[in-house]
Parts: structure tokens; C-alpha cells; sequence
């Protein structure tokens, strides 16, 4: 009870000071490429770059293979960033959340910080030959939270 109400009077002093109450991180540009087999075989490749809320450039390319396997009914997620992580919110693939530890300036102090977003996403199907391919891309911002959340 007593964290929670800190939470929710520091957030109403902020809203009455018209501040923020979340700072600009940044955002997650993804790029999401999927397919399936006539088998059963499923696949996902998604490459992610962080742009930094005050950098001009992207930085911290990451890249994950996922594949979901009939024969064992087991799936398996391979990121070249081991701090990065993302997961789709429904069956349907419209909603997605990323989770990475960056090293981001805060007050003028480079620090190592977990950061996550959820957004939205709308995937085309039909991207391959065989008609089980899809695609998207999407933003997510930025923000400081959801260490612990990602994997209820
Ligand atoms: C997102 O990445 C794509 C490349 O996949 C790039 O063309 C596009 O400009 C980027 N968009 C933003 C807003 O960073
Ligand atoms: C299923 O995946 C888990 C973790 O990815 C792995 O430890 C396990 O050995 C796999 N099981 C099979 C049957 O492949
Ligand atoms: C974070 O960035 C700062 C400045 O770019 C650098 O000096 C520092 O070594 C970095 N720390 C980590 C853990 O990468």
C-alpha cells in the first residue's frame, strides 16, 4: 500500500506542476519478419535499433531468430542482446512489448537502465511465396519500467 501511494501523490504533484511525469527515453524501431511451413515449422526474425531520445542516430542493434518446432513443440528465442527481450501481448500478434537494458544519459549521467514499451502493431500477411509469411514494423517507446513483468 505505502510504495503505491508515493507513487500516485509524486504523480499527481508532477501533473499539478504541468512536469512530466515520465521522462522521454526514446523508442525501439523494429522490424519484424515471420513465415511458417507447410509442416508445421514457425519462424519470427526481428531486428530492433534504439534511438535515444537525444541522439540522432540509432544505436544498439539487436537482432533474435525464433522458431517454433512441431516435432518437439518447442520454441526457442535467440537474441544477439541477451538484455533484450520482447513478447506479443495476444495470439492475434497486434500488440507487442520490448523490454532492454541501455546504457542511456540521465541528468547528464551515462547510466545502465531497463527500459520497456508496449505498442501496436499491424503485421501484412501473405509477404512469401507460400502465403504464411508476414511483416511489420513498428515503434515502441521508451520507458522506464516492467523489469520483472515481461515473463508472468
Ligand atoms: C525505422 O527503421 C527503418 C529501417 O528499417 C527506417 O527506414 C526508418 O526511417 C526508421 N524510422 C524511424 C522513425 O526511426
Ligand atoms: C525446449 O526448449 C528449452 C529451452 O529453450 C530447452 O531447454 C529444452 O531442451 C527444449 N526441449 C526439447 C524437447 O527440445
Ligand atoms: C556508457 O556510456 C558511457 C558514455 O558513452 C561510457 O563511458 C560507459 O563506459 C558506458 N557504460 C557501459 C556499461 O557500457
Amino acid at each position: 500500500m505505502f510504495p503505491l501511494f508515493v507513487c500516485c501523490f509524486l504523480s499527481i504533484i508532477a501533473t499539478s506542476f504541468g512536469l512530466p511525469t515520465e521522462p522521454d527515453f526514446g523508442y525501439w524501431n523494429l522490424t519484424i519478419i515471420g513465415g511458417a511451413s507447410a509442416t508445421g515449422w514457425r519462424y519470427q526474425d526481428t531486428t530492433s535499433i534504439f534511438y535515444a531520445a537525444d541522439a540522432e542516430e540509432g544505436s544498439a542493434l539487436v537482432k533474435c531468430h525464433w522458431v517454433y518446432s512441431p516435432e518437439t513443440r518447442n520454441e526457442t528465442m535467440e537474441c544477439t542482446d541477451s538484455s533484450f527481450s520482447y513478447q506479443w501481448g495476444d495470439e492475434g500478434r497486434t500488440r507487442i512489448t520490448v523490454q532492454q537494458t541501455l546504457n542511456i544519459s540521465i541528468d547528464g549521467e551515462a547510466r545502465s537502465t531497463t527500459l520497456g514499451g508496449t505498442a501496436d502493431v499491424t503485421l501484412r500477411y501473405g509477404t512469401s511465396a507460400n502465403g504464411r509469411g508476414f511483416e511489420g514494423k513498428v515503434l515502441v517507446l521508451a520507458r522506464r519500467c516492467c523489469l520483472g513483468r515481461m515473463n508472468d
